[in-house]
């Protein structure tokens, strides 16, 4: 018996992305099928291309294909295409499909390591990948990128993001001399902030992560107003205090309703322990997205331009961002199906 494409799409609305509980077919994910005597070939538009469930997924499509009656073999290809924060394009007309920022209570917790390995992970990944540093008081992502002696240069009255590691760059402290940032007032933040979306030549983007200052200040205030921010992220330690930064930073994000992603714990070992961020999330009914090991590579990696990530890729801390990346990716996804149960990926 031949085996039809009808068939094959039939049987296809049996799969459910486990993520996004529908299935393939009504969420518009299958973009094409084809049968060449048995053998059937499926195309699969993700939401991501970090997606954590591509071999479920594939598992589950190849299953489902294979039980066709003429069936010999299944073939299943993936491409993606990144759910879009509509408002960020309505607000800014830049490009740039979401806007993540990464924040915690307090300082010195690894929110600029967190931001830029997550931002190049999901460059890995095949996403295109924004990193915005937000941090007036202490601007070190061109540090962690090794873009330090590197300054943007302006083309057509825009300022060119740099670019390291298959990421797009750009960094308040490219804007301000170093050592004023500290007599700053809140309007002048606010408008070196805009300066930061409308001013730079971001190219288009799947996800722009901004790295903030720490605390709950005038930055995140500024941010928020300027633009939509499609979720936040909040890292913080295992320590027993962890509890109340968290907290801080979950209140500061719900105060400027932005959604919360998930808290990061990190620097998790011997010296701290760990536990804090899971407790933290549990216990203030946020989603925990998981630990990075405290492992002195980190900090080295970060002090010589060579993020974990690509510097070390098979540690436990690089596996630990990359596992992090696709979570958050996932998440980014589910939400934009919450704000459009009709979306359609393509
Ligand atoms: N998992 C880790 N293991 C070891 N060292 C780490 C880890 N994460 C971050 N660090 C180191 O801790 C220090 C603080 O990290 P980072 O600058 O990323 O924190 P931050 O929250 O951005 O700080 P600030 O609040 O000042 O912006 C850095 O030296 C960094 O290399
Ligand atoms: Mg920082």
């Amino acid at each position: 018996m031949s085996v039809q494409k009808e068939h094959v799409i039939e049987v296809l609305r049996t799969v459910q992305d486990p993520e996004l509980g529908k299935d393939l077919v009504s969420l518009g994910m299958v973009r094409e099928v084809q049968v060449t005597d048995g053998v059937v070939d499926v195309h699969i538009t993700l939401t991501t291309p970090a997606c954590p469930l591509k071999s479920t997924i594939e598992n589950d499509v190849r299953a489902a294909v294979m039980r066709l009656p003429g069936v010999q073999d299944v073939r299943v290809t993936f491409d993606a295409n990144v759910t879009t924060d509509p408002r960020i394009f309505q607000k800014l007309q830049v490009d740039v499909r979401n806007i993540i920022a990464v924040a915690s209570g307090k300082g010195g917790v690894g929110k600029t390591t967190v931001a830029v390995n997550l931002a190049i992970a999901l460059a890995q990944e095949g996403a295109r990948v924004g990193i915005l540093d937000a941090d007036v008081y202490g601007p070190n992502v061109p540090l962690m990128l090794g873009l330090d002696q590197k300054r943007p240069t302006v083309k057509d009255g825009k300022i060119q993001p740099l670019e390291a590691f298959n990421i797009y760059a750009m960094s308040i402290g490219f804007l301000v001399p170093p050592d004023t940032a500290l007599l700053w007032r809140g309007p002048m933040l606010h408008s070196a902030i805009r300066q930061l979306f409308t001013d730079v030549a971001w190219p288009s983007l799947d996800y722009i992560i901004v790295d903030m200052p720490p605390g709950t200040g005038d930055a995140q205030l500024s941010l928020a107003q300027l633009t939509p921010v499609t979720g936040g992220l909040i890292v913080t330690t295992p320590q027993a205090v962890a509890l109340m930064d968290a907290r801080r930073g979950l209140v500061a994000f719900r105060q400027l309703q932005v959604p919360v992603l998930g808290i990061i714990e990190n620097m998790a070992g011997d010296v701290f322990g760990v536990g804090g961020g899971e407790k933290a999330a549990q216990e203030l009914g946020v989603p925990f997205l998981g630990r990075i090991p405290l492992d002195p590579e980190v900090r080295k990696g970060g002090d010589t331009g060579a993020p974990i990530v690509v510097s070390r890729p098979e540690s436990p801390a690089a596996q630990a961002l990359r596992d992090l990346a696709r979570k958050l990716a996932a998440r980014v996804s589910v939400m934009s199906f919450q704000a459009d149960p009709d979306l359609r990926v393509v």
